[in-house]
């Protein structure tokens, strides 16, 4: 059993001070969450504290270190790095908090973009992510109403402000929250547009 003292004991000597406290009400706001889909709380407390375990980097720092480590960054990677700070938080829980469980990296490395397949551990992380309680965009309390009784249209709804923001900001979309978006609309609209193709 991982011992969550220790790793809040670690993570505060890695983190910049205030990301620290996000991840803490990350894994505050990732528990509630986790309670209510019946979730393993100790599996999320531990994806939850460690989700930005790699933000003590800055931009350039994280593009060197995920060359080093093998990744192969992609176009819009390269254009902004900090997209890479999920997979390289994925690979410091492993290396240097010796996290094995491959739930638990997993949702780490998603919490950012999403995928086309997400678990409930990974869904909640990404949701905890973007509705702790500092946070303050346009729509957060729409998507805090949703989370807690509709996981999949707290999702959608959260995808759509990031994405929203992204077009504002005249920045790339990554593919990947396309398919998160699209992977958690109701099945209705889809449903419809495959039988209008067949
Ligand atoms: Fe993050
Ligand atoms: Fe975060």
């Amino acid at each position: 059993m991982t011992d969550i003292h220790e790793i809040k004991k670690k993570l505060k000597d890695l983190l910049p001070s205030d990301r620290y406290h996000h991840s803490l009400r990350v894994e505050q706001k990732a528990l509630a969450l986790a309670k209510k889909y019946r979730v393993s709380g100790e599996k999320t407390a531990i994806a939850a504290l460690l989700h930005d375990c790699s933000r003590f980097m800055g931009r350039e720092q994280m593009l060197e270190q995920a060359l080093s480590w093998g990744l192969k960054p992609g176009p819009i990677e390269r254009l902004e790095p900090k997209l890479l700070h999920a997979k390289l938080s994925a690979i410091i829980a492993r290396c240097a908090f010796k996290i094995t469980d491959r739930d638990i990296l997993k949702a780490i490395e998603r919490h950012t973009v999403g995928a086309g397949k997400m678990s409930r551990l990974d869904m909640i992380i990404y949701l905890a992510d973007h509705i702790e309680a500092d946070r303050d965009y346009k729509g957060v309390n729409k998507v805090r109403r949703l989370a807690a009784w509709n996981i999949d249209a707290a999702i959608v709804e959260s995808t759509n402000s990031m994405i929203r923001h992204l077009i504002a900001d005249g920045s790339p979309i990554f593919p990947e929250m396309i398919k998160t978006r699209n992977a958690h609309l109701p099945a209705g609209p889809l449903r419809r547009e495959a039988s209008r193709r067949a």
